[in-house]
């Protein structure tokens, strides 16, 4: 197994390491190293039943199973379908406009995310270019570039994450999706993690805020918590750390929900095909009592 980064802000490809077998247990810790390190993993040219993809996932520890009870592979429910497909009966085979903003996965649960990992089966391509790149921001950067000053005066703070923030924003922006009632809306109450977290991997600050869910630095007046939170979403969202995933079929993806943030580019049609299978990891190995 070979780690090649990018040299960029964020990424590295795995290489000369087939996902299908086991992994041993030196590749699993430099697995881990790198991820906390380089934040996006890809493993091009992987070729993978649903159940091996379920096992690597299940090795960086607890899989999430979506509660929706949609989307799921048959059998295997830790796997679900990311698709803009649809059966000949012309119902939708899996979730269309998943992760369209920026956003981190599931800041809005207690027990926050760790590691997402997508397996790219179909790609739309047009004109021999990939399209519904994954991009990505890296906070370990975001955190170190900010104002010595703000660190110092937002440290120790908490912020509340609200899963119904991203759900009204999409439905505002297409209206596909319908309300959540009010028992979706218990189901997921706001949580609250800290604005800075201590990265498990790497021992370093992160900036844990993301436009997708984050509602409210607690610690602050309203007021100044909204013109706060304005400055670190356009802060952490800077070109200097961006990293764009181009996919190629067949392109495992891994990335750390931790010290990145990301967004799923809506630029192909309902005619060109996308087909992924996602697995979620939590980060219960990391954070046994919560992130607080
Ligand atoms: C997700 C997500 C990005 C993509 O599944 O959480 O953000 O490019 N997906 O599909
Ligand atoms: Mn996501």
């Amino acid at each position: 197994m070979r780690i090649v980064p990018t040299g960029q802000t964020l990424g590295a490809r795995v290489e000369d390491l087939d996902l299908s077998r086991p992994l041993e247990a030196d590749d699993f810790l430099a697995l881990e190293q790198a991820l906390g390190r380089y934040g996006v993993l890809s493993y091009p040219d992987q070729h993978l039943q649903s159940r091996q993809l379920r096992d690597f996932a299940a090795r960086f520890g607890r899989l999430e199973i979506n509660v929706a009870n949609a989307y799921q592979e048959p059998g295997l429910p830790e796997v679900m379908i990311l698709s803009n497909k649809k059966d000949s009966q012309g119902k939708p085979v899996g979730l269309s406009d998943a992760g369209q903003d920026w956003h981190t996965d599931m800041s809005y649960s207690r027990m926050i995310a760790f590691s997402n990992i997508l397996y790219g089966i179909e790609i739309p391509m047009r004109d021999g270019q990939p399209l519904g790149n994954t991009e990505f921001c890296n906070m370990h950067a975001a955190y170190e570039a900010l104002p010595e000053a703000l660190r110092q005066e937002l440290d120790g703070m908490t912020v509340t994450h609200d899963f119904a923030k991203f759900w009204d924003m999409m439905r505002q922006r297409n209206g596909t999706r319908p309300p959540l009632t009010e028992a979706q809306r218990q189901a997921k109450p706001p949580v609250s993690h800290p604005l800075f977290l201590t990265h498990p991997i790497t021992g370093r600050k992160v900036l844990y805020a993301n436009p997708g869910y984050a509602m409210r630095i607690n610690e602050l007046p309203e007021a100044k918590s909204q013109q706060i939170l304005d400055f670190l979403f356009e802060h952490q969202l800077q070109p200097r750390f961006r990293h764009v995933h181009r996919w190629q079929p067949y392109d495992v993806l891994m990335w750390d929900n931790i010290g990145t943030i990301h967004n799923a580019v809506p630029d192909y049609r309902p005619d060109e095909p996308r087909f992924i299978k996602r697995c979620q990891v939590m980060a219960d190995r990391y954070f046994a009592n919560g992130t607080a």
